[in-house]
């Protein structure tokens, strides 16, 4: 079992990772995509996506983390994975499920899901581009409107010869409206000559055996219920191996909090810091109460010495309270 940090364009970056990965039990990150057109990128656009290009591809925690690209060209595809992996990308990530209108309509994301041809053309002209150790990883969605081409476009993936497959399990027109369908996994893994990813509103480890027992697949990768829950997949781990594990409590949570605006004002401007900091709250709400009451004490601030000062009032005054 395995489990991987979904790739979030604007919330799951290099400082996220940071945090994320040391608290622990995430096999493998990808950053967010790096939108490929005609050209062939500089490396300074690959460095800012993916900090950890500059440490040998790895969260300071050691965990690799994979390049995503996406685009609809194979040629432009390819010379820009070959970069990659010259820049020490340890795997490649080739995005076919970002459902937003503009990216679209700019022939990338979900809207290849209605061309497995062009979905061959494009993950073959990776695989070839990149040294055969480099793991050449595709993420698609169920389909564009409906789940007709599924089969189709995992066989084109499978033809192409890439290593891996996530899943996420709801088509471009299911948006991110629950349910994720992950039994629609089912025969795709049970037929899959490569290991296949689920993904999908993955909440709660009682979430994770319901995906696992429905998809059939035993690796998964956690999105926003890792960000809502930082410590889900090391408790997702430890009841694979029947181990207990202390359950982060929210004083932990504040702790990681803290590290988050110094790890983010050290990449950001410092004006940014807030934004990051009341964003990820916003995905802490759905789990701790007492993030919506932290949210409500920041929502005004900006400048990180007031953040910190609002944050360590509030671990005062939630330490007398409990
Ligand atoms: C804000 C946001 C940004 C995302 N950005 C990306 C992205 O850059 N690349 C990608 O493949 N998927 C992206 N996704 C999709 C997630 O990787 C994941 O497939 C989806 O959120 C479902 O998993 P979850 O229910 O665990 O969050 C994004 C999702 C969200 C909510």
């Amino acid at each position: 079992m395995r489990i991987f940090l979904a790739p979030m364009e604007g919330v799951v970056d290099h400082t996220m990772r940071t945090m994320l990965t040391q608290v622990g039990g995430i096999d493998r990150c990808v950053t967010e995509f790096v939108r490929v057109t005609t050209t062939l990128l500089p490396p300074k656009t690959f460095y800012r996506l993916c900090p950890e290009l500059h440490k040998q591809g790895l969260t300071p925690s050691g965990v690799p983390v994979y390049v995503q690209l996406l685009g609809g060209q194979p040629e432009p595809m390819a010379i820009n994975a070959e970069r990659a992996a010259q820049l020490g990308a340890p795997g490649i990530d080739i995005n076919f499920g970002c459902p937003a209108k503009q990216v679209n309509r700019s022939d990338g994301g979900s809207v290849l899901l209605q061309e497995p041809d062009r979905v061959f053309a494009i993950v073959d002209a990776v695989r070839k581009a990149v040294p055969a150790s480099t793991p050449v990883t595709v993420k698609i969605r169920l389909g564009f409107n409906d789940r007709s081409l599924l089969e189709d476009v995992t066989q084109a993936i499978f033809a192409a010869n890439a290593s891996e497959l996530t899943i996420h399990a709801r088509t471009k027109e299911d948006g991110y409206k629950p349910p994720a369908y992950w039994d629609a996994i089912a025969d795709i893994y049970a037929n899959s000559p490569i290991p296949i990813i689920a993904n999908g509103e993955i909440w709660s480890v009682a979430d994770y055996h319901q995906c696992i027992k429905e998809s059939g697949c035993q690796d998964i990768m956690l999105g926003r219920g890792i960000l809502a829950c930082p410590d889900l997949a090391r408790q997702i781990n430890a009841t694979q191996l029947e181990q207990h594990v202390r359950v982060m409590d929210w004083l932990m949570v504040v702790e990681l909090l803290v590290q988050f605006c110094v790890v983010t004002e050290a990449m950001y401007e410092r004006k940014y810091v807030g934004n990051r900091v009341k964003q990820w709250l916003g995905y802490l709400r759905r789990q701790y109460p007492q993030a919506a009451v932290l949210f409500e004490q920041v929502k005004r601030l900006k400048w990180p010495e007031d953040i910190a000062a609002a944050i360590a009032l509030h671990k005062t005054e939630y330490s007398k309270a409990i």
